[in-house]
């Protein structure tokens, strides 16, 4: 992509960059030249993934091994970080647990909060300070196409992504004006970890691939505020925004996540 590098570069932060969407973020913005600061929990991980785009991309890379649960993940985020201009930051990690709400326990509840919202918020203070200095950058927080509606069974998890939705858009307002581009990145349901071993056969849509919810972010970043990769997925924000209540939004994904809620029960 022409000038993504001057834009958006040299150096980008992805969390969760050892597996699904967050590889894929690593593997094209490497394409595109910037270099990486890869964090998550499985170093092992992600030096394996840095070794290979290095070799592939002649890029440099730097790993982190850390946990965005601990109270005090950003000090080595910052020891690793502070001598580097950080152009982008990919906030992706992620954590979902579907159950019904009275059965979803208060530490997983707090669990979803403090790395769906709180890790994020803590890591767009420090960075986007940073990028409105040099009056350039970028920010893509992975929220969910679950962040438009009230999503039984996944209550918890859609609120947190309503949350990044709508303080993505705020700050794409906010934010641009020292520019800085914000992304909402929304996708509907993608293969990889978070995924795995739930059946979604009864879906109207099929899983998508991390690699193409990355590029339709990175086509989208400094144009939209917001944006859903595929076509279903699409069609289905768009009638939960504009032609379906709400009701009616949470009454259909109420029924679509209750048979995916009710296999689980019935596989355990
Ligand atoms: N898959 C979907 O259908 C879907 C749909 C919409 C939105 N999303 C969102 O997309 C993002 C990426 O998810 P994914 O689908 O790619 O799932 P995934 O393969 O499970 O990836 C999650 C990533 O987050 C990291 N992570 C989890 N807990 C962490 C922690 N406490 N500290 C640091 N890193 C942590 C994981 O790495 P480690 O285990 O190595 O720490 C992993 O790299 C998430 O925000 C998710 O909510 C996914």
């Amino acid at each position: 992509m022409k000038n993504f590098k001057n834009k958006y570069g040299p150096w980008a932060l992805i969390t969760g960059a050892s597996s699904g969407i967050g590889e894929a973020f690593a593997i094209q913005l490497a394409a595109e030249g910037l270099n990486l600061v890869l964090a998550a929990r499985r170093k092992d991980r992600l030096e394996a993934l840095a070794q290979k785009l290095e070799n592939q991309f002649h890029i440099e890379t730097k790993t982190i091994g850390v946990d965005l649960l601990h109270q005090d993940f950003l000090e080595p985020i910052k020891q690793v970080t502070d001598d580097l201009q950080i152009g982008l930051l990919v906030n992706n990690a992620g954590l979902w647990k579907m159950n019904s709400y009275m059965e979803t326990s208060l530490e997983d509840e707090f669990n979803m909060i403090d790395l769906n919202i709180k890790a994020p918020s803590i890591l767009t203070h420090h960075f986007a300070k940073k990028m409105m200095r040099k009056g350039k950058g970028g920010i893509i927080n992975v929220a969910s196409l679950l962040a438009y509606m009230g999503v039984p069974y996944s209550a918890v998890y859609a609120a947190t992504k309503a949350y990044e939705l709508v303080k993505s858009e705020s700050l794409w307002y906010e934010l641009k004006q020292h520019g800085v581009d914000v992304l909402s990145l929304n996708p509907g349901l993608t293969e990889s970890e978070m995924t795995n071993g739930f059946d979604f056969s009864h879906m109207p849509m099929s899983l998508l691939k991390p690699e193409k919810v990355v590029r339709t972010a990175l086509k989208a970043l400094g144009k939209k505020s917001q944006v859903i990769p595929g076509g279903m997925n699409r069609l289905l924000g768009f009638l939960s925004k504009r032609v379906m209540s709400r009701e009616m939004n949470t009454r259909m994904f109420g029924m679509l996540m209750g048979k995916t809620y009710d296999k689980l029960q019935q596989a355990h």
